[in-house]
Formats: structure tokens, C-alpha cells, sequence
């Protein structure tokens, strides 16, 4: 509980799963306490011309505490999410050391209990991220882990990825698969195309992608695990996960804001700040994954944000790490570059992973009374530039500077809490 006094949210538009109307929304001790007409409260913040919505949720979030510092911490990091209006973050486990045991779990969610936001570890799927042998997942799903990874990196086995699949089905936890053959992409920076060609630089094909996708696809209806993929890039996998779903296999999807919004082109003049993994792809991919997105092949979009420092980042093409930042840009770049409603934007953003991170008990979920409040307030119409150096992240390797972008969050609140106020960060 985290404020006693009510807050009235006055004539914003509220839109969640439910639908759309025009309704004030009181928020009283870190919960929904009334959604209607005319309602007052002690503070009362003109919500008219926003749309007042349930937080965000990020299903892909590098936040690189422990071991990392100096690029990003869970402090830093959620910040950087509640001013792009999530409530909740899952942190992915390529940390140093790698969240695969209770141990380090329980200092993420220490770390995460002061952050802005609700911070979910997710766990590795193997020891070490190594691809070797299975992480205790039990021990970590007893602490409330419920998705797990080795993200940074697939798991190539397919014996070990087989047994993961049947042994998250007994735990009640479900799997997500960043999907690179390694054989495939070592030694690799970009796609491989004609601009990998032209550039001189190696490049990794689709394939590289799409095998893992064709063989977790496999594995998925072997075992009858749920299966999550993250970070879709291609055509290819857009189809194949499509198909899937069609023969009603329990699979869902992500994508990341910069394979809708980036193609491989921007790689022309060397910058870095491009290099990312699964690398950006060419127009056509992007189109795939636009289209993925508006009928529901792509249940999600995570933001990847990657954090790396300016003296690693900033190093030749061939030599500096994957990555980029994506929480603050999110939202604005979805409803700016997809032509989609409202509220299938926030469907992409909000419910949907949510539900895919079983955390709907307390985000994603309606705006309704008696609800937590995880809430998050923006203005849809507002356009702004963005800077990629006047973010909340330690980092600032961010490959949208200076593009013009529609939507912006004005609030964020956390369990009541106005973490974000008028723009701001509170804390
Ligand atoms: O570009 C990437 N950066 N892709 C990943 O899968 C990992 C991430 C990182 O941790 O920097």
C-alpha cells in the first residue's frame, strides 16, 4: 500500500481487453477503487484527451544486474520502463553471473522489490546459459520463476531441449527460445543479404533463425510444452509459427519494436548502434512482422532493450556487442509505424504478454474496481523527436535518434503509486 489518498483519473478514454468508454478511474490504497461517472477523490488529474489503460508489460527486458553495472541496473533499468509506461518487466537472465539458481533469483527480486516497477526474473534454462545441462528450475519456479531461457543465446541440443520442454510442462512453467542455429551465425554481425555483401560484413542467414523455430516447432508437439519464441525476425518464422498456431499447437510469439521499425539498410553507414540480434532484416521481413503483429500470429511485443555501455558499444562494427535500448521508445514506435487501433496496440503491449508471463493477477488485466493499480496514462496524439541521450538507462544505444514519433506516456502508476507523473520520473 502505497498511498492512502485517492486519486481520481477525470474524463480519460479507459481502453483494456474489455473495450473502450469514457470513465473516471479512482485509485486508493494501491488499487482500483472506482471506475464511472463523475467520480471525485483527494487529487484529481485531468486525464481528458488520454487514454487511461493497464500498465505495460515487457516480456524482454535486459536489466544486466548482477555483474553489469555499469551499463544498466534494476534501478536504472525500471525506470527507463516506467516512463515507457510498463509496470512490469521480465529481466532476462544473461547476467554475471547467469540467473540459474535460487540464489540469484532472490537477488534480482531483492534488487527489484525497491525498483519503479515489478521486476519478474526469468531463469536459464541451462547452467551457466552454457547449452550443457538443465538449471534447477524447480528450485527458481518455487520462487515464482514461471519463464525461463537462455536468451542471448538457443539452446542448440536437441536432447536437452527436449527434456526441458517435458520437465517446464511438470513444473507449470513455460520455456522461451531465442532461436539461432550457432553454427549457423558465428561469426557473424548482420544479416546475411545484399547489404552484407555490399558492406564486406558476414552475414547470418534467415536460416539461422527459422531451423531452431522449424525444430522447437517440433519439439513443441512432441512433448505438448508450451513454447514462447522470442524476438521473431523473419518471413519465414512469421509462417511457420502461423502454421503452427493453425494446427493448434500451444506456441506464442514476440516481436521487438526494431524488427517493425529497422531494416538491414541502416547497417550502410557502420554505426553499431544497429548491430543487433536476431540482426535487422531486410523490408520484406519487416513487412512479415508487421503483418504477424496485426492478426495475431505475434502475440506480443518485447522490447529486447539491451543496454551496453558507449565505450564497448561504440567500438568498430565486427567487434561491438548486440544490442539496443527499446523501453522508452515502445510504445510511441508501435503506434506510430503500426497501422493498428488503440487498443490492439495496448492488446500487443499490455494483455497479451501478461497472460503469456502468467502475471495477469496484477497487470494487464482490466481497469476495474478492486483491481491493482497498474496503470499506465498517455496521450496518443502527442508527437515528440527522440533523444537518445535523454533517457533513464545508464546506457544510450538507441537507433532511433532524432525520429519523430506519435504517443506518449504522461503517467505510470505502480500499485497506486505515481511512479511517472506528468512525463516524470518519480523515483
Ligand atoms: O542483441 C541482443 N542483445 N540480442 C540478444 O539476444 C542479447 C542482447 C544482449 O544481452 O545484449
Amino acid at each position: 500500500m502505497r498511498e492512502s489518498r485517492s486519486v481520481v483519473l477525470k474524463g480519460g478514454v479507459v481502453i483494456d481487453e474489455t473495450g473502450e468508454r469514457t470513465s473516471d478511474v479512482v485509485v486508493q490504497n494501491g488499487a482500483i477503487a472506482a471506475v464511472g461517472p463523475d467520480l471525485g477523490g483527494d487529487r484529481v488529474i485531468d486525464a481528458g484527451g488520454c487514454v487511461v489503460a493497464p500498465g505495460l508489460v515487457d516480456l524482454h527486458t535486459h536489466l544486466r544486474q548482477p555483474g553489469r553495472e555499469e551499463a544498466e541496473t534494476v534501478e536504472s533499468g525500471a525506470r527507463a520502463a516506467a516512463l515507457g509506461g510498463f509496470t512490469a518487466v521480465m529481466a532476462m537472465p544473461n547476467t554475471t553471473p547467469a540467473i540459474d539458481s535460487a540464489a540469484v533469483v532472490r537477488e534480482v527480486l531483492d534488487l527489484g522489490a525497491v525498483a519503479a516497477v515489478d521486476v519478474y526474473p526469468t531463469g536459464a534454462i541451462t547452467v551457466g546459459r552454457h547449452g550443457e545441462r538443465l538449471a534447477p528450475m524447480a528450485e527458481m519456479a518455487e520462487l515464482g520463476v514461471r519463464l525461463f531461457t537462455d536468451d542471448g543465446c538457443g539452446v542448440q541440443d536437441d536432447r536437452l531441449m527436449r527434456r526441458a520442454l517435458e520437465y517446464s510442462t511438470a513444473l507449470g512453467v513455460t520455456l522461451a527460445q531465442h532461436c539461432e542455429v550457432a553454427s549457423l551465425s558465428e561469426g557473424t554481425h548482420m544479416n546475411e543479404g545484399e547489404w552484407s555483401s555490399r558492406l564486406g560484413i558476414p552475414g547470418q542467414p534467415a536460416e539461422a533463425e527459422e531451423l531452431m523455430v522449424m525444430r522447437d516447432l517440433a519439439l513443441a508437439r512432441l512433448t505438448g510444452a508450451r513454447l514462447h519464441f522470442l524476438h521473431l525476425s523473419t518471413r519465414g518464422s512469421v509462417a511457420m509459427v502461423a502454421a503452427a498456431k493453425g494446427g493448434g499447437l500451444t506456441v506464442t510469439a514476440e516481436a521487438a519494436p526494431h524488427h517493425f521499425t529497422l531494416t538491414d539498410t541502416c547497417c550502410g553507414g557502420f554505426d553499431p548502434v544497429f548491430k543487433v540480434h536476431p540482426p535487422l532484416r531486410t523490408a520484406d521481413d519487416v513487412a512479415a512482422v508487421k503483418a504477424g503483429l496485426a492478426d495475431g500470429t505475434v502475440d506480443a511485443i518485447a522490447t529486447d532493450h539491451a543496454p551496453h555501455p558507449p565505450e564497448e558499444k561504440e567500438k568498430p562494427f565486427d567487434q561491438a556487442p548486440p544490442g539496443m535500448l527499446g523501453l522508452e521508445y515502445a510504445l510511441a514506435l508501435a503506434i506510430t509505424e503500426l497501422e493498428l487501433e488503440i487498443q490492439e496496440v495496448l492488446a500487443l503491449l499490455s494483455w497479451r504478454p501478461a497472460a503469456i508471463a502468467r502475471i495477469k493477477d496484477r497487470h494487464g488485466g482490466p481497469i476495474a474496481e478492486g483491481r491493482p493499480a497498474n496503470i499506465c496514462v498517455l496521450d496518443p496524439r502527442e508527437e515528440w523527436v527522440i533523444d537518445g541521450s535523454g533517457g533513464a538507462s545508464r546506457s544510450s544505444n538507441v537507433p532511433y535518434e532524432g525520429r519523430r514519433v506519435r504517443g506518449r506516456i504522461r503517467h505510470t502508476f505502480v500499485d497506486g503509486e505515481p511512479v511517472v507523473f506528468e512525463g516524470m520520473a518519480q523515483r
